[in-house]
């Protein structure tokens, strides 16, 4: 099974994306799940966490706090989409398992130089602050990566926390910048596919009729947060961002992209954490990133199911 770390600030959809995760392990070995400040502050997500780790029965999970605020700037938080605890629409019990004591960066760096070369994938769902950080503090583990598959940025469907800039990367633009320069293969999940996986009505239904806790989780937790988004889209369903890493991992062949050049704008204001993606090649600066374009979101919907189904 492939290894990952899980470096996330839930957040429904991050909630889901782990559960995907959890509900394969013949593909994917969880080695630990760092929790980030982001849509909620890290209080909340690194408690966050260990909810979705008990509701899958799986208390043994290692999950660490990671950082509190973005590397150089102040934290910007997102409770208007996805309510006060971040997990709004599920009524689930609070945590009892323990936090690692270890600090997130220190678990990632850890890891990375105790694992062989190029085995650990990285699978950040939130602000890019712990990978950032773990790079910075220690570039040797660099060269370590076997790859990082992340959610963030946009290039047609441009910005979802302002006009121009995704919630993931406008919130931590240093740390994004840091990533996307650090010569690791990248593979985006940006909005223009998020915004393709849309949780319709017979969709969620789907996930209540397993009559398990996972699945009354689940649909109680899409429908809390597609409601943000089907007023401000008008579509017929909400996006489903985060999961689409993970099932990149599992089906790659759902998703389509490029191999391109993206650019982290950190010094204009008005377009702070845009991911300049340069979609034409238009630029002639190197590719660094494949940027996924399109999805199969029905065969991603099957997949999310079936799998959700096992737990
Ligand atoms: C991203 O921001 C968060 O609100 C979601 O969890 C997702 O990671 C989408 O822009
Ligand atoms: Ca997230």
């Amino acid at each position: 099974a492939r290894k990952i770390i899980i470096d996330t600030d839930p957040g429904q959809d991050d909630a889901i994306a782990i559960l995907l995760a959890l509900a394969s392990p013949a593909e994917i070995d969880v080695l630990g799940i760092t929790a980030v400040a982001g849509n909620v502050p890290l209080e909340l997500t690194r408690r966050n966490v260990r909810v979705v780790c008990e509701v899958a029965g799986r208390r043994d999970v290692k999950v660490f706090a990671g950082c509190e605020a973005p590397m150089r700037r102040p934290l910007v938080t997102a409770e208007h989409v996805h309510g006060a605890t971040g997990l709004d629409g599920a009524d689930l019990p609070e945590p009892t398992m323990e936090l690692q004591p270890q600090h997130g960066v220190d678990f990632i760096i850890e890891t990375l130089r105790a694992e062989p070369e190029g085995t650990v994938t990285l699978c950040p769902l939130g602000p890019l602050t712990n990978i950032g950080t773990a790079f910075e503090r220690a570039p040797d583990i660099i060269s370590r990566v076997r790859e990082i598959v992340l959610m963030g940025g946009a290039y047609f469907e441009v910005g979802n926390i302002t006009p121009a800039a995704e919630f993931n990367i406008y919130v931590d633009p240093e740390a994004a910048e840091i990533v996307f320069k650090s010569g690791v293969p990248i593979t985006v999940m940006p909005l223009d596919v998020t915004h393709k996986v849309l949780t319709t009505k017979a969709r969620c239904a789907v996930f209540s009729d397993l009559g398990t806790p996972v699945g009354n989780a689940v649909a109680g937790w899409l429908d809390f947060f597609e409601r943000f988004d089907v007023a401000k889209y008008g579509s017929e369903g909400g996006p489903l961002h985060d999961p689409c890493v993970i099932a990149y991992l599992l089906k790659p062949e759902l998703f389509s992209g490029r191999f391109i050049n993206v650019e982290i704008e950190t010094r204009s204001e008005l377009t702070l954490g845009m991911t300049v993606a340069d979609w034409w090649g238009v630029s002639g600066r190197a590719p660094n990133a494949t940027f996924m374009g399109d999805v199969d979101a029905d065969g991603f919907f099957a997949l999310l199911s079936e799998r959700i189904a096992t737990l």
